[in-house]
C-alpha cells in the first residue's frame, strides 16, 4: 500500500483542478493506496509570503513541521493545479519555496546539491486555457515540464512519474470528461 499525498492549488473547490484531484484520488483508494489531499487555499497551516534572515538555515516553525511531516511520510505526491502565467499558482511556489528546505530536501556536499527525498516519485496534473497543439508547438508544455522535472522534483531527489498538462480546459468544458476518464485510467 502506498501513501499518497495530493496537493491541490485551486482558489475554487468547485474547479475542474479538484474534479482531477477527486477522481485521482477515488482510483488509488479502489486500488488500496492511503490518499490524503492537501488543499493548500483552504488548509489551516496558511504560510505567509517566504522570508527569511538565512536561506541556509532556516528555523522550521510548526507550519513547516506540519507540510514536512505529511511529505516525509508520503510515497507518492501528487501536484494538481491550473497553468497560470507559464506556470503555477504563486501559492504552490510559496509552498516550495518553505517546505523544500536546505536539510530537509535536498543539502550540498563538496559544493554540489544532492536531493534528500530520494524515496518520492512525483505526479503532476495541470490544465491549460490554451489549446494541446498550440503549447507542444511553442514549447510551453515542454518548458513547464522540465522546470518541474529538473529544478524541482530531481533536485530534491525524487523521480517524475508523469507530467499530465491538459489542453482547452476553459469555460467551455467540453472535453473536460474526457480528461477524467482518462486520469481514471492512469
Ligand atoms: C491568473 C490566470 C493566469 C492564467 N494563465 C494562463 C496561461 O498562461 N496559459 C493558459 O493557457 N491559460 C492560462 N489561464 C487559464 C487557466 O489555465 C484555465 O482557466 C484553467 O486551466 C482551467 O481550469 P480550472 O477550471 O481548474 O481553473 C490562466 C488563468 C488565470 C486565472
Amino acid at each position: 500500500m502506498k501513501n499518497i499525498l495530493i496537493i491541490v492549488a485551486h482558489p475554487k473547490k468547485d474547479s475542474f483542478s479538484f474534479a482531477m484531484a477527486n477522481t485521482y484520488m477515488e482510483s488509488a483508494q479502489n486500488r488500496g493506496e492511503n490518499v490524503e489531499v492537501l488543499d493548500l487555499y483552504r488548509d489551516e497551516h496558511q504560510q505567509p509570503f517566504f522570508t527569511y534572515d538565512d536561506a541556509n538555515a532556516l528555523s522550521t516553525d510548526t507550519c513547516m513541521q506540519y507540510y514536512q511531516d505529511k511529505i516525509s511520510k508520503a510515497d507518492e505526491l501528487v501536484f494538481v493545479f491550473p497553468y497560470w502565467w507559464g506556470s503555477f499558482p504563486a501559492i504552490l511556489k510559496n509552498f516550495f519555496d518553505w517546505n523544500l528546505s536546505k536539510d530537509f530536501a535536498f543539502k550540498y556536499v563538496n559544493s554540489r546539491p544532492k536531493g534528500l527525498l530520494t524515496d518520492k516519485t512525483v505526479k503532476i496534473f495541470t490544465t491549460t486555457g490554451a489549446p494541446k497543439f498550440i503549447y507542444t508547438i511553442t514549447g510551453a508544455n515542454r518548458r513547464l515540464k522540465n522546470m518541474i522535472k529538473e529544478q524541482i522534483v530531481e533536485f530534491c531527489g525524487m523521480k517524475l512519474d508523469g507530467c499530465h498538462i491538459y489542453g482547452s480546459v476553459d469555460t467551455s468544458k467540453s472535453n473536460t470528461d474526457k480528461i477524467l476518464e482518462t486520469i481514471k485510467a492512469l
